[in-house]
């Protein structure tokens, strides 16, 4: 395995978040959406999402934004999506989301916002008030797989050292800086319960959405899921390269004998995720929100 393609990563994704996304937030969500939304979703990467709501029939017309800001992505979404449903009107932009909301807040337009497997990359102190500011009265978030504190690797190689690689790794995502803000925390799901509430949210349904992969008996994972696990350690060896707690050579065996657990069909990975839907009803307390995690 030579090239990990981030698109292709977001692509095989697409069918372990299927699995993963909870069935009575979805639910909720579906139930709740008007006839003809005007949805706005962030970090929307090459647009899975859009492409899951219409293929489970929850989306038939409206208006869809979905920003991202990596180029490519968004160039991706675009060829995915060549053919909607004639009363959708979709569009991609590629922007930082921040800059964005700040080129339209004044004019509160989205009835829904769309935030999958995203918050926990961002500052939320920072990002819900902005977010919820570009809802109008009433509107509507569905805020999909937010990282919660467990990445589990099976079978275990060494007890201690699996441990130790798990809470570095998260300490990563919880020491993560840019633009000078601590941006993402390895335990976005729990602290989403009282930092949406603090926003002027009301939680309408929330549960977990864990991430779970594994091969069939003849050490088969389904769809490109083997690319995804290749991706996902990858991503552990990148953020750890070079850490000082880590013996280096103890940390690169490690990793090889995951990609290697993964060839032989033998890894089962499991994420810990939350799901959260609910409305927003008061949108004046979003700016109050100063409190760290
Ligand atoms: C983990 S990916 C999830 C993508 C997509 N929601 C999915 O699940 O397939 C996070 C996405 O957020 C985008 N992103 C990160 N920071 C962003 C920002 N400040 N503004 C817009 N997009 C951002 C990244 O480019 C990436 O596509």
């Amino acid at each position: 395995m030579t090239a990990y393609s981030f698109t292709r990563y977001l692509s095989a994704k697409k069918s372990v978040d299927d699995r993963a996304l909870n069935q009575q937030v979805w639910q909720t969500f579906a139930s709740a959406l008007p006839p003809e939304p005007r949805i706005l979703e962030v970090g929307a990467g090459i647009g899975t999402m859009v492409e899951r709501l219409l293929e489970r029939n929850v989306l038939k017309g409206g208006w869809y934004t979905g920003v991202d800001n990596q180029a490519e992505n968004i160039q991706t979404a675009r060829q995915r999506l060549q053919t909607v449903p004639a009363g959708l009107s979709l569009t991609w932009e590629t922007a930082d989301f921040y800059a964005f909301a700040a080129r339209i807040h004044d004019q509160p337009f989205w009835d829904v916002i769309i935030a999958h497997a995203f918050l926990d990359l961002v500052n939320i102190n920072h990002a819900l008030p902005i977010l919820f500011g570009l809802l109008g009265p009433g509107g509507l978030f569905y805020f999909s797989l937010n990282f919660d504190g467990a990445t589990i690797l099976q079978p275990t190689i060494d007890p201690a050292f699996d441990t130790l690689v798990e809470t570095l790794y998260h300490q990563t995502m919880d020491e993560r800086y840019i633009r000078g803000e601590v941006s993402g925390d390895s335990q976005t799901g729990r602290h989403l319960f009282h930092k949406l509430k603090a926003a002027g949210a009301e939680i309408l349904a929330a549960g977990s959405s864990d991430w779970v992969v594994f091969a069939d008996d003849n050490g088969r994972y389904p769809h490109d899921e083997a690319f995804f696990l290749h991706f996902i350690i990858q991503t552990m060896q990148q953020a750890l390269n070079d850490h000082p707690a880590l013996d280096s050579s103890l940390f690169n065996a490690w990793i090889a004998q995951r990609h290697a657990q993964i060839e032989v069909g033998s890894l089962v990975y499991i994420a810990h995720q939350l799901d959260f839907m609910g409305k927003v009803n008061d949108r004046s307390s979003a700016a109050s929100i100063i409190s760290p995690k």
